[in-house]
């Protein structure tokens, strides 16, 4: 996931296909059935759109956020979102209204950060009641560390990052404080080499915004 995020936006695909990136078939599988056509999904994250492309497939308009030019352009190129707007995740408020879409989606991206709640607060602004989000994350237990070191071998950019995956108390937590209900979850690989030896445990979670009254 690293290798990717950091790579020519060109390559991001073909690296995607050649590890395995399993993210997006895992959130559409989770999700699908509570999605209709011609409903409005927010990627976040959305890099060159793998993460909402079998949404799209299924007929949701997609809006992509990122602060990638480099990602953005790419997923431009592909010609079938909606909107892309470039922003950095971490800054409130995000450029939408309340409750402006019907449903939200991230994969590769949560990773990154040490503490979702604020994130996970404007996505549950902007998320209609009823709406879902879905999203990956880095998975481990209570007892691991939070904190893991990628070496520059798989981030494909000389050196080092630090990634951080986060328990399911601590989503649940974030999840429920920002009015949303978990649903369900599933824990899967992502492969950070070719080879499909070197494996960053990573967990997709289903949950659905909830009335705040
Ligand atoms: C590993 S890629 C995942 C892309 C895509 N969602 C996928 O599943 O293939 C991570 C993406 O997160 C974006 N990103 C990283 N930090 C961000 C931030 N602070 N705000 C918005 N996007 C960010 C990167 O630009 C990149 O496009």
């Amino acid at each position: 996931m690293t290798t990717r995020d950091n790579e020519n936006a060109n390559h991001y695909d073909d690296e995607a296909k050649s590890t395995g990136w399993y993210g997006p078939a895992v959130v559409f599988g989770l999700a699908f059935s509570y999605t209709k056509p011609g409903q409005q999904i927010l990627d976040i994250g959305i890099g060159t759109g793998l993460g909402s492309a079998f949404f799209n497939k299924a007929g949701l308009s997609v809006t992509g956020m990122d602060i990638s030019d480099e990602m953005l352009d790419a997923c431009r190129k592909k010609g079938w979102a909606d909107r892309l707007v470039k922003h950095d995740l971490t800054v409130a408020p995000y450029p939408f209204d309340d409750g402006s879409f019907d449903h939200a989606v991230s994969t590769g991206v949560f990773q990154f950060f040490p503490d979702l709640d604020r994130v996970f607060r404007e996505i549950g602004r902007v998320v209609k009641e009823g709406g879902i989000f879905v999203f990956v994350t880095g998975d481990r237990t209570e007892e691991e560390d939070a904190e893991v070191v990628v070496g520059p071998e798989h981030t494909g950019t000389g050196t080092s990052v630090t990634m951080y995956r986060h328990s399911t108390r601590q989503i649940t937590g974030w999840l429920e404080h920002n009015g949303f209900h978990p649903i369900d979850s599933l824990e899967f690989s992502v492969w950070m080499d070719r080879k499909r030896k070197a494996r960053f445990p990573a967990r997709a979670y289903l949950a659905q915004k909830q009335s705040l009254q």
